[in-house]
Formats: structure tokens, sequence, C-alpha cells
């Protein structure tokens, strides 16, 4: 069997800098036209001038002819300048700003540490147009299990309240309560679901021990969660849209006392998502959700080129090339099957 779709873009996705978005990038631009890429490198991406800059080093890893076009986000703090906004919203590549809670994930102890203190900002934001994309987790001493809803009570339910047309990404859910929260939402709010929390519950990070590339945040869920976010991704509702928040780490980093958050995904970006839909008898409804949805919540014509998918198994390398002291990249589903190809 094969299908064909208009070419999907990547609404959230990881690609790192120097050698490592050397060695990723590839991937992505083999499958979509377009990424929302995100600002947590170290140091983060908080201006528009380094965003700028950042983008043209991404063009220049790409393969020859690629027309991959990444966009670009900066990352919020607790100094960013409201008049920040402004530069950002006349640029032509910057796209959002990043909202990541100080200390929720990777590279994050630059966040924001309360968000009534970036109000100028979001003001300015929602004045402009200006899309905020959240990391939907409260930090401190709550349980790994409950900072989404927390994050839902606390930060974003308010926030939606006190800028009623501020737009915003509620990136990567994993909860059933999300996928209600979402669908309750007045206008300008919508979210990214990525692959592993459509095809993984959280039994998958302790299947016969610890399994640190199923370790990403937020942490997947329950299977009842994974059953919301697939019904949701499904149903053809253009609030839901793709984001892989494909996250690649270093081998070593991963399989390690302390292993980092993330899964590099973007190897199989769209054959992942095939593989979800099909699940459920809904690959009809993947377009739509891979390829519509996001470029009309950014107010982006819709790609015209598509892409052909063939149901046929395939195994991704136990690594890939990542470093340039030889450190490794490990893929999701890497030595098992993946279900769908992309044929090119
Ligand atoms: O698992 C994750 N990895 N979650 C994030 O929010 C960040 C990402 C990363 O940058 O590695
Ligand atoms: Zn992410």
């Amino acid at each position: 069997m094969e299908i064909d779709i208009r070419r999907p873009d990547d609404w959230h996705l990881h690609l790192r800098d120097g050698a490592a978005m050397a060695a990723v990038v590839p991937f992505t631009a083999a499958r979509f036209a377009r990424a929302i890429v995100m600002p947590n490198l170290k140091p983060p991406v908080t201006t528009t001038a380094q965003a700028l800059a950042y983008r043209d080093r991404i063009l220049a890893a790409l393969p020859p002819g690629s027309a991959f076009s990444p966009l670009m986000t900066l990352y919020l703090t607790d100094r960013t300048d409201a008049s920040e906004i402004e530069v950002a919203s006349q640029s032509r590549w910057v796209k959002a700003c990043k909202l990541y809670p100080a200390g929720a994930t990777t590279n994050s102890d630059s966040g924001v540490t309360d968000i009534r203190r970036i109000d100028d900002v979001l003001a300015r934001m929602s004045e402009a147009g200006l899309p905020l994309l959240v990391h939907g987790e409260v930090t401190g001493n709550v349980d790994v299990f409950d900072r989404e809803h927390r994050f839902i009570d606390e930060v974003l339910a308010p926030t939606l309240q006190r800028f009623p047309k501020l737009r915003v990404v509620f990136e990567h859910i994993t909860t059933a309560r999300a996928v209600e929260f979402v669908k309750g939402a007045r206008a300008g709010v919508g979210a990214t679901i990525t692959p592993q929390h459509l095809l993984h519950n959280r039994n998958a990070i302790f299947e016969g021990g610890i399994r640190p590339h199923y370790f990403c945040l937020p942490i997947l869920k329950t299977e009842s969660d994974r059953e919301a976010l697939l019904a949701a991704a499904t149903s053809g509702d253009p609030r839901f849209f793709l984001g892989t928040d494909s996250a690649p780490h270093e081998q070593r980093t991963k399989e390690n006392a302390c292993g980092c958050a993330g899964m590099f995904s973007a190897h199989a970006g769209i054959e992942l998502y095939a593989e979800a839909f099909e699940s459920v008898g809904r690959l009809d409804k993947l377009e739509g959700f891979a390829a519509d949805f996001g470029a009309d919540f950014y107010q982006l014509p819709r790609n015209t080129d598509r892409i052909r998918l063939a149901k046929r198994d395939w195994s991704p390398p136990a690594n890939y090339p990542y470093s340039k002291d030889g450190g490794a990249l490990v893929p999701m589903r890497a030595g098992e099957t993946v279900r769908w190809q992309m044929v090119t």
C-alpha cells in the first residue's frame, strides 16, 4: 500500500548546533518543508539577531539543493525586553517565542521563573500576533506525572484569560486532560503532539529494565492518555497538529546515571505518524494533521508539493554518527521495526 500527502511541516524541532546539527538536519529536510526550530541552545537564542545567525548556520548545513526552510523562535527569559518582540515580529523568519519554565527540561535554566514577570512581553506578542509556544509543565517539587495538569491550572488557563488575544501553542501535549483543555479553549489555541506520545505509554520506559531512549519531557503517560491523544490527532480537529519534538542527545549522555531527556525521531519523522494513524484506521486524517492545520495556525501558506509513503517494514540502525569525537545518536526504534517508509 502507498499513500501520498501534501509535504508536511514539523512545528516543533530541536536541531542543536555545529556538528550535531549538521548530522541531524538532513533527516528533517528530506521529509518536511519547514520546521519551527527550538531555541534551547547553550547559550539560548534570545534575540532576533541570534535567531537569524542560527538560521544561516542551519541553511549552510543543508544538503545541496534542499528547499527546507527553518522557521525560528526566541527563548524567553525573565530579562527579555519587550522591544525585542517588535524586532522579532518585523523579521521575516522569527515566527514565535518559546516559554520554558526555568528548570523544566533540557537547557531551560535561563527560562522564565514566573510568567507574570514577562507580562509586558506577552502583551507585545499579543498585539503583534506572535504566537507563544509553551513547554507546559510546572517545575519544583511536583510529581513528574502531574506537571502538565498543574501547568494547565496554574499557568496556562490564567494566562489565556489575562491575554485574551494571545495566540498560544500548547507544545507536546501528553494527557487526556490537555486534549480536553485544548478542545474547550478559546480561539487562538493549538497543540502539537509527538510521535512517541501517540505510539507509546509510560510502560515503554520500564520494559524489562530502564530504557533511557524512551525518556523525554513531558514524560510518556498512561495508555488512556495515549488513546486520547491519538483520538485527538486523528479527529480532523485543526487545533491539533504535528510537532515531533525530535530531540537528539549523544548516546553517552542518554545511557548515563543521569540521562538526558529527549527522543530522536527525525529519521522517521512522518513515517511514525503514519503508523500511529494507521493503527486506528485513520490514514485519511494524516494530511490535515501533518501538512494543513499547523500552516493554518501560523498563517502561512500550505505546501504545494507532495510526498509518498509506502507500507513497508524497515529497521533504523543501532545508531547514527553524531559528534566530531565519534559520539553516536540512537534513533527511536533503533534495531526494531518502523512500519512505513518514505518513497523518494
Ligand atoms: O525531552 C525533551 N527534550 N523535552 C524537552 O522539552 C526538551 C528536549 C531537548 O531539548 O532535549
Ligand atoms: Zn521540545
